[in-house]
């Protein structure tokens, strides 16, 4: 399976026939469909892009894994494409191919979102107050690991009092909109341990990864850069140990080696989709067996996978209610069991009654 242009896409743009769709089309979809309400820059390149005999052949030339307009667009932003018209673009991208090739050939998507901190909070704090004790995080598919200090930051929930971490102010303010019965903690759980696991961890302290990782943010989306910026700042206080390798290779011995006197959550967000569904249901098997609570919030784009394998059942037996609510957004689950729609960055959660 290819991964999804970026895991915040919900829509994959298969052709009626089942036949995995050409790059126009990939493009067009992203285009039409993913981009326009967050970014209209992306809007219009990638939609220039669709059109472009010349610049499409060149995207061609790369295996199609690597074809994602979010990995493209990023590695042609990291080179310093000007923001703009389609037409500058195009100039930039026809004259640098050769190195935005490299870059894309080099990189992958492994945008790192902390923003998705205020959507696990009430969740990690219900634990927390259930457990009485202090957490051991364990992030699946950690990317470098940003998610892995949800003590760190403040949360405001519909703009509410602020909830900042025992210490004072934390590195950011992370707002989240509510609807239904969300149990918005009092507290901040207190993290006692933190690790995690990715194919490819990026380090907090080497400038090439912090600027690959912004260039994956869109080009209008400045507040999630500023937060970015806020969330490396804190984590290379303390960096979190990431473990490199397949999660299904690492993840037993993770979760068995942590702290007795802390309770282990498993969680994981944007990742699903990049796994094969051999590699999901074996993630599944362990996440059932395992000692640990296990925090699911992924988006619903992985969901019509289940009906044909069964990745999430529990999940996958509400499809029917869920689907039109759930596009465009995230499925927060509790051991398998759908608690939340949440915004893909974290700005949103609606809990479900
Ligand atoms: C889009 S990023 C999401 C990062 C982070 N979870 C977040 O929400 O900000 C997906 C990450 O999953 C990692 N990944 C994908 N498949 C994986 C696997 N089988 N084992 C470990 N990591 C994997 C990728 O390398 C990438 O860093």
């Amino acid at each position: 399976m290819n991964p999804p242009s970026d895991p915040t896409a919900m829509n994959t743009c298969q052709s009626a026939s089942g036949t995995p769709p050409g790059t126009a089309a990939i493009y067009r979809n992203f285009g039409l469909v993913e981009a326009p309400g967050s970014s209209p820059c992306y809007a219009e390149w990638t939609l220039g892009i669709s059109e472009d005999p010349q610049v499409l052949e060149l995207i061609d030339t790369l295996p199609a894994p690597k074809r994602q307009p979010n990995l493209v667009l990023a590695a042609a932003r990291l080179l310093g494409a000007p923001i703009g018209s389609y037409a500058g673009f195009r100039s930039f991208l026809l004259q640098h191919w050769s190195s935005i090739r490299d870059i894309a050939l080099a990189r992958s998507t492994q945008t790192n979102e902390a923003g998705r901190c205020a959507a696990l909070l009430p969740v990690l704090a219900s634990i927390a107050e259930a457990e009485g004790k202090p957490l051991a995080l364990i992030e699946a598919g950690a990317s470098a690991g940003l998610c892995l200090f949800p003590d760190k930051f403040s949360y405001q929930y519909d703009g509410g009092p602020r909830l900042d971490p025992a210490g004072g102010p934390g590195a950011a303010v992370l707002e989240c909109t509510t609807t239904g019965n969300v149990p918005i903690p009092h507290a901040i759980p207190e993290i006692g341990w933190r690790s995690g696991i990715d194919l490819n961890p990026l380090d907090v302290k080497s400038p090439e990864d912090a600027a690959w990782l912004e260039a994956l943010v869109w080009p209008e989306q400045e507040f999630r850069r500023r937060r970015l910026r806020a969330a490396l700042e804190v984590a290379r206080l303390d960096p979190p140990r990431l473990i490199a390798g397949d999660v299904n290779e690492h993840i037993e011995a993770l979760v068995r080696s942590a702290p007795e006197d802390c309770a282990v959550v498993v969680f994981h967000s944007a990742v699903l989709p990049y796994m094969p569904q051999h590699s999901r249901e074996q993630f599944v098997e362990a996440m059932h067996r395992l000692p640990c609570h296990w925090i699911s919030n992924e988006g619903s784009g992985v969901l019509p996978q289940n009906e044909a394998g069964g990745v999430l059942p529990e999940v996958a037996g509400r499809l029917a209610d869920l689907k039109s609510e759930a596009k465009g957004r995230f499925i927060l689950a509790l051991d398998g069991q759908p608690l939340a729609l949440t915004g893909p960055h974290g700005q949103s959660l609606q809990w479900l009654g």
